[in-house]
């Protein structure tokens, strides 16, 4: 090959180098020991005189800008490299907060309860839990619940086979605490409950309930009116809704009250609203929450009656005290304005992430 193909040969496949790797063979090919150019070097002390300066000049010159071109090109594809690399690394920019960042939040109901129990841990209560499959003792007798007491019909309560059901109450752990805790104790608790109820806005078969007591002596109902207002205030933490205390009936307790608010989605524009006989009722009649009442049930309370402290050890005679519970689904309905319960188990992750205080991209603990 004359020099003159080779210095085009060169600049030809010079033209298609791309990579470090291009460069290393090409290097080797025409510039290492056993290169092209470097061969035709050591060839020239082969030739004439006359061709030997001519050659020489011409190699030396092809070698020379050779070499720099090709030095130039390897410093161009490590910079081209180096900025690639900057730009992937860019791409996976770990402090960029995620395009789509789903995370759970907490259960309205499991914060809600978490609330009450640092409000009743707060003021020296005990907080205590109990197992969902319970005694037909623990659930009726232990707390005065006589044999023929609608209570314990099929139609509310689910047995199980082995004679067993499913707590229908949170007063089922009344009898425990006292056994364990007595005769003086405050003591306050959540659980699920269950009954074999048609479903509305207000009941479902399976639902909270947060029930407390506190025995000692001189226990009064005054106690039992105090603790009642603080465990609302604690939860509900709002003051449109007024709370009030009706004579009531309950086997464990003895005066026994119910426990009212008053109902807050009469007045929703959603809410059916009909003509009503009295003026008082005329914004609740259609509602089907509180059945035009204008009052929903929280739960009941009392004074615990003296067949329970038996029960439980506690000798009547000495010690006295109350307990009261509510169905903690149906605060939580007043809490954060939800006027149909089934909401809470329908597993429905859009309506219950906004439901105010079931906050998005909370810390799970
Ligand atoms: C009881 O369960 C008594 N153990 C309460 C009690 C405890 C009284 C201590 C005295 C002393 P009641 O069946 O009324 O009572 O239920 C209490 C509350 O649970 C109701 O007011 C209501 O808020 C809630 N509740 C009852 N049934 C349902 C249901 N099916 N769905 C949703 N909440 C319910």
């Amino acid at each position: 090959m004359n020099l003159k193909t080779m210095e085009t040969q060169i600049k030809n496949e010079f033209e298609l180098l791309k990579t470090e790797g291009d460069c290393s063979i090409f290097h080797a090919k025409y510039l290492g020991k056993s290169g092209e150019i470097t061969a035709l070097i050591s060839n020239i002390r082969n030739l004439s005189n006359e061709e030997r300066i001519e050659s020489g000049r011409v190699l030396n010159i092809l070698k020379r800008e050779t070499e720099s071109n090709l030095f130039k090109l390897q410093k161009e594809i490590k910079e081209r490299e180096i900025n690639e690399k900057l730009m992937n690394d860019k791409l996976v920019d770990i402090t960029i907060p995620s395009l789509k960042a789903e995370t759970g939040s907490l259960h309205p109901i499991t914060r809600a309860q978490r609330e009450i129990e640092q409000a009743f841990r707060d003021i020296g209560f005990i907080i205590e839990s109990g197992p969902e499959i319970v005694s037909e003792y623990e659930n009726f007798t232990a707390v005065n619940v006589p044999e023929d007491h609608p209570g314990r019909d099929m139609q509310d309560t689910f047995w199980l086979s082995n004679g067993q059901l499913l707590n229908t109450q949170t007063s089922s752990l009344q009898n425990h605490c006292l056994r364990k805790y007595g005769p003086e104790f405050r003591a306050f608790w959540t659980g699920r409950c269950y009954r074999n109820e048609n479903l509305d806005a207000r009941h479902e078969q399976a639902f909270f309930q947060v029930e407390g007591m506190m025995i000692g002596k001189d226990i009064s109902i005054a106690n039992l009116i105090y603790f009642n207002k603080q465990a609302l205030q604690a939860v509900l933490n709002r003051t449109d809704i007024d709370v009030r205390l009706r004579p009531s009936y309950f086997p464990f307790t003895e005066p026994s009250f119910e426990t009212d608010a008053t109902c807050i989605f009469c007045d929703k524009e959603n809410v059916r609203q009909e003509t009503s006989t009295t003026e008082e009722n005329k914004h609740h009649v259609g509602c089907g929450v509180c059945k035009g009442t204008g009052w929903v049930e929280l739960g009941g309370c009392g004074m615990v009656h003296p067949n329970v402290l038996a029960q439980g050890g506690v000798d009547p005679n000495k010690y006295q005290g109350f307990a009261f519970c509510y169905g903690l689904t149906r605060l939580v309905m007043l809490k954060y304005n939800i006027s149909d319960i089934r909401v809470f188990n329908s597993g429905n992750l859009e309506a219950l992430g906004s439901i105010k205080g079931g906050a998005k991209n909370e810390t799970i603990t």
